[in-house]
């Protein structure tokens, strides 16, 4: 694999690249400017070759390369039975919701988070209940003290986690996901545990599914997980969820179906099991190449841009970035950059109110590309520096 190589995007139809001003450099959305897997490239183009794209379903291999896959990454042993399918992971919570709650039940997130996780309670004509992660000194925790408070409510019902956290790119300690289990179970909680990051963890640490080793919690919560972050095949809608409770599987499976949303596509399948089955030395490489881009974009933030502090990821490959010192409103920030050094970000409101002031920069793309954005960035704020002291 060549991770230096910049592939051309734009005209591909991809979100990231279809953006309507020249010349910008896109640090936004969280999908990799980096080519798959070959094994994958393969498996698709086998299918494509085979040149009939009826209805698919799932096959006992599918469910053995996720099995394996938990064992392998893991080592945690999962049911088959457990898993169900989604095409996406923000339709499957959807879908939960929909059998979960009622509208007026409250459901609890922890912000700054991953923004879609808003429209999505509130979709259900739920309340959005925050228990806002506690910042300091550049690093994030959970206010469990305000967990505990908002959970012993009558109206919540609810935990979305999102583990490893995007934005802020934590990895939940053992201690801390007992905590958090804890506290569902004494009030009567589910957790959905987003896990949709989980293989995209840095050197030192260690992603630990919810339910590993926790048979309290399984009958009360859901593991959202997926290829599409690991491998880049986020467009292939290949979602998993494992649902060890059998009441609530049978009726996310029921109202999946009734939605018209439990037909898997044909590329996806393909593309899971080769991701799964042969996708481990791609990955290892990833992280290597991720590591790397990581550390030299926090050395750069570092040396020439002190106004700009990025939070270190323990995971995911995104940095979130504290920009309170250039004292600029979340709007007027981001069109700073757009405009100015023509780098689009996520601006960091749209994670919620604690992320007014930051934006969140997505590092999987050649270095070249990451030394250009932040050579631009330097420059604007080379020049706000000198307007500042006229
Ligand atoms: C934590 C998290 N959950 C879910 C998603 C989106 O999942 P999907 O595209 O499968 O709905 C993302 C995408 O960035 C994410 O970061």
């Amino acid at each position: 694999m060549n991770w230096n190589d910049c592939i051309e995007r734009s005209n591909t139809h991809s979100v990231k690249w279809s953006f309507p001003i020249e010349d910008v450099i896109p640090m936004c959305i969280a999908d990799m400017d980096f080519q798959v897997s070959p094994a994958i490239v393969e498996a698709l183009n086998r299918k494509a070759q085979h040149g009939i794209y009826g209805y698919s379903t799932f096959s006992e291999r599918y469910f053995n390369s996720i099995i394996s896959w938990w064992k392998k990454r893991f080592n945690m042993e999962i049911n088959k039975d457990w898993i169900s399918f989604s095409p996406g992971i923000i339709p499957g919570i959807n879908v939960l919701l929909s059998v979960l709650t009622k509208p007026g039940d409250g459901v609890i997130i922890q912000s700054p988070v991953y923004y879609p996780f808003y429209s999505t309670i509130e979709n259900h004509g739920c309340s959005i209940i925050n228990n806002t992660l506690l910042y300091k000194d550049g690093e994030y925790s959970i206010d469990f003290q305000d967990l505990e408070e908002k959970a012993r409510h009558a109206k919540t019902k609810l935990l979305i986690l999102c583990s490893p956290h995007n934005p802020v790119g934590r990895v939940w300690t053992r201690d801390e996901l007992e905590r958090i289990g804890d506290i569902a179970l004494r009030h009567d909680l589910w957790v959905i545990s987003d896990e949709m990051h989980g293989d995209l963890v840095y050197e030192g640490y260690e992603h630990i599914p919810l339910f590993k080793n926790n048979d309290r919690i399984l009958e009360k919560s859901i593991l959202c997980a997926a290829p599409s972050k690991t491998f880049n095949i986020a467009g292939l809608q290949t979602s998993i969820l494992l649902i060890p409770n059998k009441d609530l599987r049978d009726q996310y499976n029921e109202k999946l179906t009734g939605f018209g949303l439990m037909r898997p596509n044909v590329f996806g399948i393909e593309g899971t099991i080769a991701a799964y089955e042969e996708g481990e030395p791609w990955l290892r490489e990833l992280q290597m190449v991720l590591e790397e881009n990581k550390q030299y974009v926090l050395n750069y933030l570092e040396q020439h841009l002190p106004e700009l502090k990025g939070i270190v990821p323990q995971a995911t490959h995104l940095i979130w970035i504290d920009c309170s010192k250039l004292g600029m409103e979340s709007e007027e920030l981001c069109t700073f950059f757009l405009e100015k050094a023509k780098v689009k970000f996520d601006e960091g409101f749209k994670f919620g109110s604690s992320g007014n002031k930051f934006v969140r920069m997505n590092i999987a793309c050649p270095k070249e590309r990451i030394d250009l954005a932040l050579r631009r960035m330097h420059q604007v704020i080379l020049e706000q520096r000198i307007n500042q002291h006229a």
